[in-house]
Order: C-alpha cells, then sequence, then structure tokens
C-alpha cells in the first residue's frame, strides 16, 4: 500500500505541487483576495526566519500586520526581521526566540505572550525533517517534538488569548506528504523498526492535519486550516532532501509562491467564510487523502491521538 500511496502522490505532486502546478493554480485566483489592509491584527508566525515562513511574514507586514516571529536563533531571526522591516517599512515587527522542539520553552512562551499582547491569527509553520532519530534533551524525537508537539502546545496554550480576538485564526502549515501517511498512533517516537525521516517527517504532517480537524470542531469560535504549499525551493528542501532538490531544482515553487495559501488562509475574507478544519492547496479546500489509499484513521485512533498530545503537554507544562 506504501508503494502505490508514493507512487500516486508524486505524480500528482509533479503535475500540482511545482512551480508550473502553482502557474496554473494562479489562474484562478481572485487578487482582490489579498488587497486587505491589516493595520490593528496581530500575526504570530513560528520559523519566520527562512523560507515560506519568512515570505509569509513578509506580505503580512507589507499589508500593516503586528509581526510576531517566533525563532529559534536569534542572528537569523534578527537578520530576517531587518529585511522584512526595510522592504515593507513597518516597525512593527518584533523577534520572540523560542526552540519549538523545547516543550517548556514553548509553554513558558504563550503563557508569557498571553500576558498583554493580543493575537488575531498564529501561523504554525516551523518545521523539519531530520533524518537520524535524535532526541531533545526531555527525550522527545525531535521531528515529533517540533513538528506535532511543539505546534500543539503553542496553539493550545494560546487559545485563550486567540478566542478574545475577532476573526480568530489558526494557519498551520502541513505538507501533501502527509497523503502518503495513515495515522499510526501506536509508535508517536518512531521506536519501532527502521528510522526513515522522510516518513516520519509526512506521520508529523498528518497529525497536524488530525488536530487541525479535532480543534475545528471543538472551538467554533477559532477558524482553523491547514495546508499544503507545494515543493518551494527553500533551506529545508536544499538540507533535508538533497537529491531531490538536486532533481527538482528548475521545477521547485518559488519561497513566496510557497507561502501563498497559508497568507490567503491568514488574511483573505474569503478563506474564513470557509468552513474550518479543511486541508488546503492553491487556495482550495482538497481531500486529506489519495483515492483508494486506504489512509483513513478511525475516530478512536484520532482521539488516541489528542490525548496522547494532551497528556504530554501536562506533563510540560510550569
Ligand atoms: N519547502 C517545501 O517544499 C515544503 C513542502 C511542504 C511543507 N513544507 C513546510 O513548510 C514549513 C516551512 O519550511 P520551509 O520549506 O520554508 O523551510 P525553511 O526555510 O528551512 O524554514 C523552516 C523554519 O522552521 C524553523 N525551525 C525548524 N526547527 C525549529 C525549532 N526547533 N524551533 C524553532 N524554529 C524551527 C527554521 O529555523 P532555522 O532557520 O533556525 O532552522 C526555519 O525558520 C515547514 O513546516 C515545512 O514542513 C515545506
Amino acid at each position: 500500500m506504501s508503494i502505490y500511496r508514493n507512487a500516486v502522490w508524486f505524480l500528482k505532486g509533479m503535475q500540482e505541487y511545482t512551480r508550473c502546478g502553482y502557474e496554473a493554480a494562479a489562474k484562478r485566483f481572485n487578487p482582490s483576495d489579498l488587497e486587505v489592509n491589516l493595520s490593528g491584527r496581530s500575526f504570530m508566525i513560528t520559523g519566520a526566519n527562512s523560507g515560506i515562513g519568512k515570505a509569509t511574514a513578509q506580505e503580512i507586514a507589507k499589508r500593516g500586520g503586528t509581526v510576531h516571529m517566533v525563532c529559534r536563533n536569534k542572528g537569523r531571526a534578527d537578520a530576517a526581521k531587518d529585511e522584512i522591516v526595510e522592504n515593507s517599512k513597518n516597525q512593527d515587527v518584533h523577534v520572540h526566540i523560542v526552540d519549538m522542539s523545547n516543550m517548556k520553552q514553548v509553554w513558558q512562551f504563550a503563557q508569557d505572550f498571553a500576558q498583554g499582547n493580543t493575537l488575531h491569527v498564529l501561523i504554525n509553520n516551523a518545521g523539519c525533517m531530520i533524518n537520524q532519530r535524535e532526541l531533545t534533551e526531555d527525550g522527545l524525537e525531535k521531528n515529533f517534538a517540533t513538528n506535532t508537539l511543539g505546534t500543539f502546545i503553542l496553539t493550545t496554550a494560546l487559545f485563550p488569548l486567540l478566542k478574545q480576538a475577532t476573526d480568530p485564526r489558526v494557519v498551520t502549515v502541513s505538507s501533501g506528504g502527509m497523503l502518503t501517511q495513515k495515522l499510526n498512533v501506536d509508535d508517536l517516537q518512531f521506536e519501532k523498526g527502521a528510522f526513515d525521516g522522510t516518513m516520519v517527517y509526512a506521520q508529523n504532517k498528518r497529525q497536524q492535519v488530525i488536530f487541525t480537524e479535532r480543534w475545528a470542531a471543538q472551538h467554533k469560535e477559532v477558524h482553523f486550516s491547514s495546508m499544503h504549499p507545494g515543493w518551494a525551493d527553500t533551506p529545508a528542501v536544499q538540507t533535508s532532501m538533497p537529491s531531490f532538490h538536486a532533481k527538482m531544482q528548475s521545477r521547485l515553487r518559488t519561497e513566496a509562491m510557497g507561502a501563498d495559501t497559508a497568507v490567503w488562509l491568514a488574511v483573505s475574507a474569503a478563506a474564513s467564510k470557509l468552513q474550518s478544519g479543511l486541508f488546503f492547496q492553491d487556495r482550495t479546500a482538497v481531500s486529506t487523502h489519495l483515492p483508494l489509499a486506504a489512509s483513513r484513521a478511525t475516530p478512536q485512533e484520532e482521539e488516541k491521538l489528542m490525548n496522547v498530545l494532551e497528556e504530554f503537554a501536562q506533563k510540560f507544562k510550569p
């Protein structure tokens, strides 16, 4: 089944996830959707110093939004902030140093931020594909910690703040790679079998799509969405998937193309009118499963994922 899913997914990707795929899809975009004034609205973007996150921060700053960049490296974050301020002429851009794989830091940051700030939109963008099994100082597998648990804790810890805002939204940058995965809730730390970073990453991205759907059902006051940026030429693709990058380089999207749907979901009036909890590609809600892929989890498995993540979250709460 996994060979079938990978093959169907790759063929789909060659048609839809490339630069050509973006250009074809963009013909039906409504340009006025992004003609918005974001002054008075506050956006938090994780991993905003690079790639899709930086391009997203740039588009929001250009439209007058307050930007909170959540990054792990001060040097890289400050350099990106200077570039964003310079290009957008918007001074309301702020750096927060948080390692998204460190659960205590994520909790502490969210709690501190909630004192005295407003937040309209959270964009969960930070992500990684680490190809060897590495553990964080808390003993968590690093991809799971960064992509799944860090995102889960940051978002749930910020719910009370988001719920005080007008038109609150949570956008999670997942990946079309998740289409190759069925949720495996029994081995979230990837302790069993051979470790395959691509597969682990895709499993984390499936988890993000599932918790987005679950949150949408539970928290009606907030608009949730997850999305696939397509295949964009970013540092993550260059370093984590060097042979894919070398083969595909001329067909990859720009970072701005990769960011387009995240920006649209975060700022457009059109996006917030759509049902909460959907998965998007090129400004369109798309299926979270490939045809005949047998990748659907049972409600019990999804419930178990939520319970396990909540237990982990409580364990690391300060
Ligand atoms: N590019 C694609 O084709 C593609 C396709 C599907 C999905 N995505 C998703 O798009 C998102 C952005 O990735 P990208 O392609 O734009 O790559 P990127 O340029 O490498 O950006 C990843 C960002 O995440 C940050 N990050 C990673 N681990 C972190 C941690 N522990 N704490 C805080 N920040 C952390 C990175 O910070 P540093 O600069 O410090 O490393 C960087 O700012 C990811 O979620 C990725 O899975 C990308």
